[in-house]
């Protein structure tokens, strides 16, 4: 039986909060129907009370969008709180999601706040919200830091004042999977009411861990992940969505989990966010990356040409990705050169491949990637080598 993973997207709070990938009302809100296409569960549209513009991104965000629930962020505050009620009340499906810090750290030097304080402020803050919208989402601001026994405290008591969602975050990419997994298996444990709401995972990729520390939280207890589009967020960036679906899709054995996405919207969806901020991928990034289906070594291009498994775990049909590609650079061999001038429409002997092949991996050296338009002059200058003796329907 696999567990159904809600998937909390915050592309436009977290991931906005990243340097460079600031949107305005018009950019949030075709960023927005994109998610809905993708069928994320819960689209984090902003944080209202930061700006008047972003209250009037999160407004239209939450009237435009009819199939996936809308949160608004909040600190732990009444003010905030109205002023994120204010910014979502028209959504078919609002959520408020309030936080606090709760580990030491935070609490001594940013909040100035004792324990117990905190923990008031969680009842008052959590049932304040509570009078507006039934679903709250509650977040332990650097959970992975704060003492253990704190956060089950912590989540006790939100339950208790009607959270719907208890969020640990991992705020500074500090932990690690396993470390992050034994919080929701210690929590789940102690607290067997929190069955009743949803545990979520939302973790920064500072140390290159959010993803594997997600998919620890999920096989640990977790039933919601909060994620962004690429990747993007504060710093280091958040955990990626599409990769944590991925790896949930492709290992079912392993995560016994699933989610409510349309994985073929996932290339869509990552070049849109392209489009919007101007701020591209890695090509080597995975699930969306240029590179991420293309395959230069001749090995490789042989394999796959007989058969996709043997270097594929995941088609590229299956993220929305036109197919794979194979790229002639000076480690292809002929097996995917034959192949490509056969696309081309040539029709070449073993002879003028061997012709052609010899150029193309002498040209490769000094340009690193061979196009179409390249095999066809390579092809076309034998053309003209040949001219005596040459059968034009043999090219
Ligand atoms: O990283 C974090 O702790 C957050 C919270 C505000 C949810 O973004
Ligand atoms: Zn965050």
């Amino acid at each position: 039986m696999k567990k159904n993973v809600l998937i909390f997207d915050t592309t436009l709070r977290d991931g906005e909060q990243s340097p460079g990938c600031s949107m305005d009302i018009e950019q949030k809100i075709r960023m927005a129907h994109q998610l809905e296409r993708l069928g994320v569960d819960i689209i984090e549209a902003g944080f209202p009370i930061a700006s008047d513009g972003d209250f009037r991104a999160v407004q239209a965000v939450a009237q435009a969008i009819k199939s996936s629930s809308v949160a608004a962020l909040c600190r732990a505050k009444f003010p905030d709180i109205e002023c994120a009620w204010e910014a979502i009340k028209d959504a078919d499906n609002p959520r408020i999601h309030t936080f606090i810090a709760t580990s030491k750290l935070h609490m001594e030097y940013k909040l100035r706040m004792t324990p117990g304080q905190v923990l008031k402020a969680i009842t008052e803050c959590v049932s304040f919200a509570k009078q507006f919208t039934e679903n709250v989402e509650f977040s332990a601001e650097d959970a992975s830091r704060s003492d253990l026994d704190f956060i089950v405290e912590v989540t006790k008591v939100a339950i208790q004042a009607g959270a719907t969602t208890v969020n640990l975050p991992d705020t500074v990419g500090y932990a690690t999977p396993s470390e992050y997994g034994r919080m929701f298996a210690e929590v789940r444990r102690q607290l067997p009411d929190s069955r009743r709401i949803h545990l979520s995972a939302h973790t920064h990729n500072d140390l290159g861990l959010a993803v594997a520390n997600s998919l620890s939280a999920i096989e640990n207890g977790a039933d919601q992940v909060e994620c962004t589009i690429n990747g993007i967020g504060e710093r280091a960036g958040n955990a990626a969505l599409e990769e944590i679906v991925m790896a949930l899709n492709t290992r079912p054995n392993i995560y016994k989990a699933k989610t409510n996405l349309n994985t073929q919207q996932l290339i869509a969806t990552s070049q849109l966010l392209t489009e919007i901020t101007g701020v591209t991928v890695q090509p080597n990034k995975a699930i969306v990356g240029k590179n991420a289906f293309a395959h230069e070594a001749g090995i490789h291009q042989h394999g796959v040409l007989n058969n996709t498994l043997t270097y594929e775990i995941i088609t590229p049909e299956s993220v929305g990705a036109a197919g794979n590609q194979l790229v002639i650079g000076k480690h292809s061999g002929r097996h995917a050169l034959h192949f490509r001038c056969r696309n081309l429409g040539y029709s070449l002997s073993d002879d003028e491949l061997e012709n052609v092949y010899k150029q193309a991996i002498h040209l490769a050296d000094a340009k690193k990637e061979i196009l179409d338009d390249d095999l066809r002059t390579i092809v076309a200058g034998m053309k003209s080598e040949f001219k005596n003796g040459y059968s034009p329907n043999t090219i």
